[in-house]
């Protein structure tokens, strides 16, 4: 049993797209462990892709992801994290498999719908990033 991270984000809220994304997740054995909406900040955002701080994307992604509100969901199930990689397609919509997430509700590589942890290390402190384990069950 692994648990992921997803990110449904402002693109996809906006959209009101949040139940038919929560829904890919629960008809493909993926349990929602946690979820919450919020709005994040500036220094939220930064931390969060701090890996990424480097990257010539940075700043477009932070202030896209600081747009309007995301949805944040721990997803709980076997092989969570690359059964999740799978549901979402390719992180450019463009090369997404029919069917996935990005193929079917994202615009372009910055507004891509989801994001989702892409290893269980990573999955483990990008949770611990956003829920405190009471909030997990
Ligand atoms: P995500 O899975 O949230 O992780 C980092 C995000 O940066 C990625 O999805 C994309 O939305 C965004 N991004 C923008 N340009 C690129 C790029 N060239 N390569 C990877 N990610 C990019």
């Amino acid at each position: 049993m692994e648990r992921t991270l997803s990110i449904i984000k402002p693109d996809a809220v906006a959209k009101g797209v949040i139940g038919k994304i929560l829904d890919r997740f629960e008809s493909n054995g993926l349990r929602i462990a946690a979820t919450k909406k919020m709005q994040l900040s500036r220094a939220d955002a930064e931390a969060f892709y701090a890996v990424h701080s480097e990257r010539p994307f940075f700043r477009d992604l932070v202030d896209f992801m600081i747009s309007g509100p995301v949805v944040v969901s721990v997803l709980e199930g076997e092989n969570a994290v690359s059964k999740n990689r799978k549901l979402m397609g390719a992180t450019n919509p463009k090369e997404a498999e029919a069917g996935t997430i990005r193929a079917d509700f994202a615009q372009n590589i910055d507004a891509n719908a989801v994001h989702g942890s892409d290893s269980l290390e990573n999955a483990a402190v990008e949770i611990a990033f956003f829920f405190s384990t009471r909030e997990i069950c």
